[in-house]
């Protein structure tokens, strides 16, 4: 009689005691073929795992039992299923509620088209990747680890989404804020150490006022409490000289990449566009500011991504492609194209055209005029990375306004207290505290 097969669809990236229940079961079944979900897959409906494809299939490939690995593309088992038509597929029963629901229903449906069955064992009590995942963020994360982890997501996700920091407190939002759609769990992928609210949060005018050391104080309580990837606003990036040390030393710190943007002379915030006096640098000299950070870092994974203001300064698509090709040729890893404009018709404009080079890289986007933007409009442009790059900020500095505003007014707190997050938690927020 032919051996049957059987068909277990897993993650595997934190390997546990309820991985190989089930795959000791699939195993008493007959013969087994694990759909070895990929990066790509995995990160459709959940973090990028730690660990990569072929190391995940490394360690499956190794337990006892498992006869075969296969690729499974798609968070979907029909295109796998259809291809081997296994007689059984083995999973646990955890799928029946939640995000997986319409995944294992598609699995019967399916399975029953050749007589195929659905066998599925009980989740193992006690331990679930979900809890090591928990654990694992509680033990933290290196500089290195860090560091790669922005390349590591942008080889698999079509859309990373950033949000401002500037504090640790800010970074703990970042890191830990997440809703549920039905596609599963939805966050922050990183976050973005903006010059705007880094210096306001400090009292001081986004003019690089703030030194890098300052900078480098608020990017060191951030990374303190977090794990998610940094993106850094070195601002101009400063003198050629001066930029080459601030590479090394973020490179140090774990942080992932940094933008410079190609203006010169003393710096105002784009958004202010031609309303105040603003300089573009020469496409000749910012390449050699570019080639000196590319030559200065120490690991390959440091991203250096190139900011162009043309648009801002009413200088034209023409202008700013012209430079995207010449930053990327320099050795850019990206472009972040920067508008202040209502709509994002010249975003897309821009897109369009930077889409068509054959050494296109990343692209950022920083949707803070154009707000009404969406996610999904931004990645079927080609853009890579959204960055939201000041809304904490201006979400925290109303609400506390409005609260000093009411005390002064009532001569006490009772009126804004129903505003304020209440004692309790606020003892509770931070773990530790008590
Ligand atoms: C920042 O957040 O500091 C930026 C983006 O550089 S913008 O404020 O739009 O210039
Ligand atoms: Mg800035």
């Amino acid at each position: 009689m032919k051996n049957k097969m059987v068909y277990v669809g897993m993650s595997a990236d934190l390997v546990h005691p309820g991985h190989l229940n089930i795959l000791k079961k699939a195993q008493e079944l007959g013969e087994v073929v694990v759909g070895l979900l990929t990066d790509e897959a995995i990160a459709t409906y959940k973090r990028v795992p730690y660990m990569e494809f072929e190391q995940r299939k490394q360690v499956i490939e190794n337990i006892k039992g498992v006869s075969r690995v296969i690729p499974q593309t798609t968070l979907d088992y029909v295109p796998n299923l259809e291809s081997l038509k296994p007689d059984y597929v083995v999973h646990g029963d955890d799928w029946k509620t939640g995000v997986q629901q319409k995944t294992r229903q598609r699995v019967i449906d399916t399975l029953a088209q050749w007589g195929g069955e659905l066998v599925e064992v009980p989740y193992t009590q006690g331990i679930s990747s979900t809890q090591l995942n928990k654990a694992l963020k509680e033990i933290g994360t290196t500089p290195d680890v860090r560091l790669k982890s922005l390349r590591r997501m942008l080889k698999v996700k079509p859309l990373l989404r950033f949000l401002d920091i500037h504090n640790a407190l800010s970074g703990l939002i970042i890191e830990n804020t997440s809703i549920d759609t039905p596609q599963g769990k939805r966050e922050f992928d990183g976050m973005w150490g903006s010059s705007l609210t880094d210096s306001t949060a400090k009292g001081k005018p986004d003019i690089e006022a703030v030194d890098v050391s300052a900078r480098m104080t608020t990017l060191n309580e951030v990374l303190e409490v977090t794990t998610k990837p940094i993106i850094y606003d070195a601002d101009t990036g400063g003198q050629l000289e001066h930029f080459k040390f601030t590479v090394r030393t973020l490179e140090r710190l774990g942080v992932s990449a940094a933008i410079i943007e190609d203006k010169t002379g003393l710096k105002k915030n784009s958004l202010f566009g031609t309303d105040v006096e603003q300089t573009q640098d020469s496409i000749e000299n910012f390449c050699l500011k570019i080639q000196a950070g590319k030559q200065a870092q120490a690991t390959n994974d440091f991203m250096i991504i190139a900011r162009i203001e043309s648009l801002i300064l009413d200088k034209g698509i023409d202008d700013a492609f012209a430079r995207a090709k010449a930053y990327l040729e320099a050795g850019a890893d990206g472009i972040m194209i920067h508008s202040r404009k209502k709509d994002p018709a010249e975003i897309f404009e821009f897109c369009r055209r930077y889409n068509t080079l054959e050494n296109r890289k990343t692209l950022v986007a920083v949707p803070s005029s154009y707000n009404t933007v969406t996610e999904d409009e931004l990645q079927d442009h080609g853009v890579n990375i959204v960055i939201y790059a000041n809304q904490l900020l201006r979400s925290a500095y109303p609400a506390m306004l409005k609260t000093a505003q009411s005390i002064l007014e009532h001569k006490r707190s009772a009126e804004c207290d129903a505003d304020m997050l209440p004692i309790k938690d606020i003892l509770e927020l931070i773990p530790g505290t008590k």
